[in-house]
């Protein structure tokens, strides 16, 4: 058992300190938002994630996690801090390190013990070595510390379970000391286990998310080709994954990948590769196929529409992916303000990401078009003149093609995540134009 401080309680930090309570290590997880913490403590999630607030409540009350805002009490006697703050990006593409910098300042002034700190935050390649750099020059006491790369590869909607079931662990070190320390904290996960050197394991980190994006990106080049040439991208995918070499996962042609991660981390692979005076052909390529993948049925619905002036436009789904109410870089952040623009009057449906989209387009009329929140499938539907489906919620893809007929004015549909088959569409009698097959 070790005694665990981690520092940001966002998705990575929260996550990985209530699965290393539930392993059975002394946890405190620090946080500068006092009302965050109390919220915590009452055993409510700040994120919405499956499976975390009971494990929260449960490792709460068996004592093997706590929550505070005082730093310095939950760094000082640590075994190991682990990093999970934020890494934004900036407007030039590049990683905004200053959250990662602002804690390791705080875990230079207040270690009194030999202690490993593990970066688990996604950091360009030889941050790290700057971390421990920095951690040295502002250290106070006289001991050992030392910074490890531990990156995270939980996805958002399953991260508790991606975490106690990883496929793999990635831990970068630069000494045996490090390396054991690590392995140790790991063991009773009994997950394999890849050890490298630190940069390596940076490295690893953007080149899977990179990889996994320009997988989501060259199957909706692949799709948008399909269509002009009449093929099936469906059909193909199917085809593809057979072949072991390719697999069957992340072969969904859509309206490009969204979230936290991907679009992030291939700006900043970019970027640290023009630093570094090497031009990056490949993940530019994913960058530029996304960016147009974004607008796709918003073009598609004005070259089958005159206008959205005054059109009743029904929206399903606003968030970047079911099962999490995340919208960053969510296809609907760039489509509704395009509906909008044209005096559309949106009716959107979200399970769970409608609240935070009020935040950013509060309900009513926005001076040109109006949105309202609904909270069912059927009041978004009903009397719409059309229907945009952006994210394939499982509330979603139960509304069977009938409805879209029976409910709507025009059951004319666009649909981003190809949720339906074409044959039964049509003989739905419902219009619907998807990605990557022609109507
Ligand atoms: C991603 C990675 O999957 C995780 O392994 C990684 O740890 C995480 O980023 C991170 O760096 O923190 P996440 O962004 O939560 O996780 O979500 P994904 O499930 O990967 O989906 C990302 C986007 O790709 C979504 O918008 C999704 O709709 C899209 N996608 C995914 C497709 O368009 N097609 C697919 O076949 C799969």
């Amino acid at each position: 058992m070790y005694k665990i401080a981690v520092a940001g309680t966002g998705y990575v930090g929260l996550v990985a300190g209530v699965c290393f309570a539930e392993m059975g290590h002394k946890v405190t997880c620090v946080d500068i938002n006092e009302k965050k913490v109390e919220l915590m403590k009452s055993g409510v999630s700040p994120i919405y994630e499956a499976d975390l607030e009971g494990l929260m409540q449960k490792n709460y009350a068996n004592g093997r996690i706590n929550y505070t805002t005082d730093y310095n009490s939950a760094y000082k006697d640590a075994d190991a801090i682990f990093i999970g703050v934020g890494t934004p990006e900036r407007s030039d593409g590049s990683a905004d390190l200053s959250y990662i910098a602002t804690v390791a300042r705080q875990i230079a002034e207040s270690v009194e013990n030999d202690c490993l700190v593990v970066v688990k935050s996604t950091v360009p390649v030889g941050t790290n070595d700057k971390v421990e750099q920095f951690i040295q020059d502002f250290l106070v006491n006289d001991v050992k510390i030392e910074v490890a790369s531990n990156p995270e590869f939980l996805a958002q909607g399953s991260a508790v379970n991606d975490t106690l079931n990883a496929e793999r662990i990635i831990i970068g070190t630069e000494s045996k000391w490090a390396e054991e320390l690590l392995l140790n904290i790991y063991e009773p996960f009994n997950l394999p286990i890849v050890s490298v050197k630190r940069r390596s394991a940076e490295m690893i980190k953007y080149a899977s998310n990179d990889f996994l994006a320009l997988k989501i990106s060259y199957m909706n080049d692949i799709a948008n080709l399909c269509e002009l040439i009449g093929a099936d991208i469906q059909d193909v995918a199917r085809g593809m994954s057979f072949d072991n070499r390719i697999g069957s996962k992340f072969l969904n042609a859509g309206i490009g990948f969204g979230g936290s991660c991907f679009p992030k981390d291939t700006k900043a692979l970019d970027y640290i590769a023009k630093l570094n005076g090497y031009e990056l052909k490949t993940v530019k390529a994913a960058i530029d196929v996304n960016k147009e993948q974004k607008t796709i049925l918003y073009k598609k619905a004005s070259k089958r529409l005159i206008t959205f002036n005054g059109l009743k436009v029904a929206v399903l789904g606003l968030t970047f992916k079911p099962g999490t109410d995340d919208l960053r870089e969510s296809a609907s952040l760039d489509n509704i303000p395009l509906l909008l623009e044209q005096g559309a009057d949106i009716y959107a449906y979200d399970p769970a990401g409608a609240e935070n989209f009020a935040r950013v387009y509060p309900e009513g009329d926005t001076g040109k078009g109006k949105i309202t929140y609904v909270s069912n499938v059927e009041n978004a539907l009903d009397n719409a003149n059309v229907c945009f489906i952006f994210t394939e919620w499982g509330q979603i893809k139960a509304v069977i093609p009938e409805m879209y007929k029976k409910l709507m004015r025009t059951p004319l549909v666009f649909d981003g995540r190809n949720i339906y088959n074409l044959k039964e569409m049509e003989e739905a009698g419902v219009e619907y134009h998807s990605i990557g097959r022609r109507p």
